[in-house]
């Protein structure tokens, strides 16, 4: 199959918006008009929260799993069918622009976090888990849904170069590219954070 095929699935299952969909169906609310106008896990909680904490909690979580799911799968199916190690990283990173500039939502979309730790979870599964644990430490310190995720997202990418010495070239654009993705959809929070403005609690 062409990889201009696969890049054109890519980002038709990565631009789902599960959490504007989650949002819409299950709680009749549009989630792009209300708290941080994220499709993400995060605002689902916070604005779902205030009529429902446990109906939130449990749409937020299915919303991650999703987001992250959609990334993984289309990763798992190239592999499946021998496609080969640079397509898949086009792959990826299709993947994510795909989520952050949904096709379904006029190129407006998430901010990336859960289809990038979905997609790389299949490509470099060890700095996944270096990040999840950076996400854990941080959200229950700093109690920061946004810098939790930025500080994960940097020391995930990062740690790729420390644990896997021998990934190919081909891997390190696509990995910044990420990156740089993911901190540019961010950019209000990080105005936020610089100034003080960031909610300390979800
Ligand atoms: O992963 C999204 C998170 O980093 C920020 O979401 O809704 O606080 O802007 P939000």
């Amino acid at each position: 199959m062409s990889p201009l095929i696969w890049y054109l699935i890519a980002y038709l299952v990565g631009g789902i918006p599960f959490g504007y969909l989650i949002a819409k169906y299950f709680a009749g609310i549009n989630i792009k008009e209300q708290g941080s106008g994220n499709i993400g896990a995060t605002n689902v909680l916070r604005v779902l929260k205030q009529t429902d904490p446990a109906k939130a909690k449990k749409l937020a979580a299915i919303t991650l799993l999703l987001d992250a799911l959609k990334g993984a799968l289309v990763i798992l199916a190239a592999k499946a069918f021998g496609v080969c190690e640079a397509t898949q990283w086009a792959i990826a990173v299709i993947a994510v622009i795909g989520h952050c500039f949904s096709p379904y939502l006029k190129l407006e979309g998430g901010k990336g976090v859960a289809t990038t730790a979905g997609v790389l979870l299949v490509l470099v599964p060890k700095a996944v888990l270096v990040a999840i644990v950076v996400w854990f430490i941080m959200a229950k310190t700093v109690r920061i849904s946004s810098l939790s995720s930025l500080t994960a997202i940097v020391v995930g990418i990062l740690s790729t170069y420390v644990l896997y010495p021998d990934l190919s070239i081909q891997s390190h654009a696509p990995l910044l590219i990420i990156g740089f993705i993911v901190l540019y959809k961010h950019k209000e929070n990080i105005y936020r954070l610089l100034t003080g403005q960031e909610k300390r609690v979800i």
